[in-house]
């Protein structure tokens, strides 16, 4: 049984014991059970002085968290009075009483820039000597606790912000293989503990995040014994911690299990109840991310009182930022985490594989149900850069769970994502086995040349075919959106192609099919030959509206208040590269030399695309650009005022080489000044097009034979690679897949 099967059992057993009624009040069973029923640990830092000297602090701890890590007991400041002296004291103490208790312990940590003694930074010591010294505390630490930490925060904040290493005692002393070194001495010394490289800031998409991946790939790539990442998480009420689930998996892509190391949420204090209610939600929020992250073990509060918290002597005005108040009463963050590891919502998928693991052979299901997929097939692109997907070969490939997923008599929705390569097999999309038919098939239907979603009349030979099938024909290497609906009461199946209705068939009764959920195939065969990728199954029937939801084509939406935030499901961070550009309450504000950078590209820019921006234009006299997507010499398009014609514009150059030439389309009127204007640009590959609509009206015709070349740099707003910065205001930025 895996982990998170052992999990419903338990929160059935806790349930049936404390009644529903209980468990909807949040506040009988603590965090430490709800934690477990869902196959993760809930721990927190702990103080050793509150530990030694607070009953309540100490039972409070006991009871609700299943594993804890010293705050500040085995750092060298603490731990290493002398050279020669090891003070254990206060880390015995703490890993003494969690064994008593039950709870695990996240060792806390092998080597850190700071807390240091004094005896060690302003010692003499050769390199040499500073390496055996680094690697006899590592050693005698980790030998002490062997079998009693299971965990340790090995190296911790190796990187700066901006992704570079992080300079300070250790770096500039042994140089960058000093963080490798610790991994492989502290695996030496307990070749069974799991080791951990924790960080802070890299909650969302940026360059440090990019920055932990790439030291994380390297290091394993060198074959260094580290086998997880900690993301800190200290936020704020208004953190908004969306990308988390995508960065989490995308760390879970190079085989290492993550955690949240450090959750704290601080508020302005005195606090005020919009405070704790936007505190709760983030809480909520970071909780449901690790939920959704098939290999996210645990999450860590550091610090669980307001009562003990390293934030009101750091954050002047700031504070309150843990789960139970000065008092240990609980506060509405605890009630939210206790809310999202007690329920699964009933609007939920069921399974829901978004196919877009970068390596390895498992499809998580990022459901919380459990029903990882194991993959037999290579990687595709997916529908950006940067993403891959599920790539069948029409022959052998598939993803199959061990399990079934939906209950197939009754209602029950399948999506996906699909781009076919070819049209000469029929191609299933997702399936449910029975025992000699599939329940239902999801399906490119090659007898027909139309997308099909069809339920045989019985699990047998004999069957009569019920199919809903498409009006419209495939596109071959387009991504399109499938939908199957299975109504049960009205005994309907419902076909929806890029979220709208394209084909019913009535009077269907659906056979309850006990086998595994197969992406790619059916039972009998019937392989997929394209692209998958985000196949989503509920056991409800989805109203259209829902469905189109999920055909959602936006690949990128940042809005600005205050701050950018990417609404779409790409949840791309922004960095604004000088003081010439500033969030705005309503928009991003640029005064002619800054501009805003996305983190990663967000289209595919030799396949059709289109970008969407509002505009307000309060200086001409230069190249203005709204948006680009780099390239090495030269950006794939700008979007832009061109002060030459004093026109809006849209520009791909023939190719990313010096001396290539401009296709471009102007609009047909200067633009006004400080005017909120909307821009499109629409790229269109099959017809070769490229044309320009300022507030919805298409400038003149269509530019033909343009030829867009694949850019894999950044989105910037407000500038190009090569500058042309905007003057005036940018809102709304949208970039998109069109379906068409
Ligand atoms: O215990 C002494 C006390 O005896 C003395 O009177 C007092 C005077 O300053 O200091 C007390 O020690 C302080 C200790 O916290 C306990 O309160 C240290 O000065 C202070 O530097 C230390 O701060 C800790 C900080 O790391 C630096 O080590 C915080 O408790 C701890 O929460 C914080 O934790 C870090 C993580 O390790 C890594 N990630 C970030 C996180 C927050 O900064």
């Amino acid at each position: 049984m895996r982990m998170r099967e052992v999990a419903v059992t338990v929160l059935a057993a806790i349930l049936a014991g404390v009644g529903w009624a209980d468990v909807a009040s949040a506040e009988t069973v603590s965090l430490r059970e709800l934690a477990q029923s869902r196959g993760i640990a809930f721990g927190s830092a702990v103080s050793a002085a509150s530990l030694a000297g607070d009953a309540s602090y100490a039972r409070t701890l006991g009871s609700e968290f299943g594993v804890v890590t010293p705050e500040d007991a085995m750092k060298w400041a603490v731990l290493r009075p002398a050279r020669d002296t090891f003070r254990w004291g206060d880390a015995d103490a703490i890993v003494d009483a969690a064994v008593a208790n039950g709870q695990g312990v996240r060792g806390h940590t092998l080597v850190w820039h700071s807390s240091l003694p004094a005896w060690l930074t302003g010692g003499s010591f050769t390199t040499t000597e500073l390496r055996d010294v680094l690697k006899e505390h590592v050693q005698t630490t980790v030998r002490r606790y062997a079998g009693r930490v299971k965990f340790w925060d090995v190296a911790n904040e190796v990187l700066n912000n901006d992704g570079s290493p992080r300079a300070g005692f250790w770096l500039e002393r042994l140089g960058e293989e000093y963080i490798a070194d610790v991994f492989r001495w502290a695996h030496e010394a307990d070749p069974a503990a799991v080791l951990y490289l924790n960080e802070y800031g890299a909650e969302t998409h940026g360059p440090k995040a990019d920055a932990l991946y790439a030291l994380v790939r390297s290091l394993k790539e060198q074959g260094v014994p580290i086998h997880g990442v900690g993301l800190q998480a200290h936020l704020t009420g208004s953190s908004r911690p969306d990308q988390l689930p995508a960065l989490l998996r995308r760390f879970t892509g190079l085989d290492v299990d993550v955690a949240v190391t450090e959750l704290d949420v601080r508020i302005p204090v005195p606090v005020t109840p919009a405070g704790l209610a936007s505190q709760a939600e983030v809480y909520r929020q970071v909780t449901a991310a690790c939920l959704a992250v098939a290999r996210c073990v645990s999450i860590t509060v550091w610090g669980f009182t307001d009562r003990r918290s390293w934030i009101g002597a750091t954050y002047p005005g700031w504070g309150a930022a843990t789960l139970f108040d000065d008092d240990l009463a609980t506060k509405p963050a605890y009630r939210s985490v206790a809310d999202v590891l007690t329920r699964t919502d009933p609007n939920a998928p069921v399974g829901h594989w978004p196919l877009d693991d970068p390596a390895g052979t498992v499809a998580a299901d990022v459901s919380g149900n459990g029903h990882d997929a194991t993959v037999r097939g290579a990687k595709a692109d997916g529908r950006v850069p940067h993403v891959t997907a599920f790539a069948g070969d029409g022959a052998t490939t598939e993803a199959s769970t061990g399990a079934p997923v939906l209950n197939t008599d009754g209602s029950f929705t399948v999506s996906a994502w699909v781009s076919m390569y070819s049209t000469g097999v029929p191609g299933v999309v997702a399936s449910q086995d029975g025992e000699t038919r599939s329940a239902f098939y999801l399906m490119y239907q090659k007898s027909t040349g139309r997308w099909e979603f069809t339920v045989p009349s019985a699990d047998g030979t004999e069957v009569t075919w019920l199919t809903a099938r498409s009006a419209s024909a495939p596109v071959l290497k387009r991504w399109t959106h499938l939908t199957g609906v299975y109504e049960a009461p009205t005994r309907q199946l419902r076909l929806y192609v890029d979220g709208v209705p394209d084909g019913t068939r009535d009077g269907v009764t659906a056979w309850r099919s006990t086998k595994p959920f197969r992406i790619g195939r059916s039972l009998s065969g019937g392989r997929f030959d394209g692209a998958i990728s985000d196949v989503r199954a509920w056991n409800r029937a989805l109203p259209a509206g829902e469905v189109t939801g999920i055909s959602d084509r936006t690949v990128a939406a940042w809005g600005f208040d205050n701050a950018a935030i990417d609404s779409s499901p790409f949840g791309r961070g922004t960095s604004l590269n000088s003081s010439g550009a500033t969030y705005d309450s309503n928009a991003l504000k640029l005064d002619g030399t800054g501009c805003a950078e996305g983190y990663g590209p967000a289209l595919r820019t030799d396949r059709s695309w289109t970008i969407t921006a509002r505009v307000n234009l309060a200086a001409k006299g230069a190249a203005r650009t709204v948006i680009s997507q780099s390239g090495t010499v030269r950006d794939a398009f700008y979007l832009q005022y061109h002060q030459s014609y004093d026109r809006w514009a849209v520009i791909v150059p023939s190719a990313d080489a010096t001396g290539s030439d401009w296709q471009q389309v102007l609009s047909t009127a200067p633009p006004a000044l400080n005017t909120w204007t909307t821009l499109s640009a629409v790229y269109d590959a099959q017809a070769a097009t490229l044309a320009l609509h300022v507030d919805g009206v298409r400038q003149g015709d269509p530019l033909p034979a343009v030829k867009s070349w694949p850019s894999t740099g950044r989105i910037h707003i407000g500038c190009s690679g090569t500058g042309g910065r905007f003057n005036g205001l940018i809102d709304d930025v949208k970039a998109y897949v069109p379906a068409a």
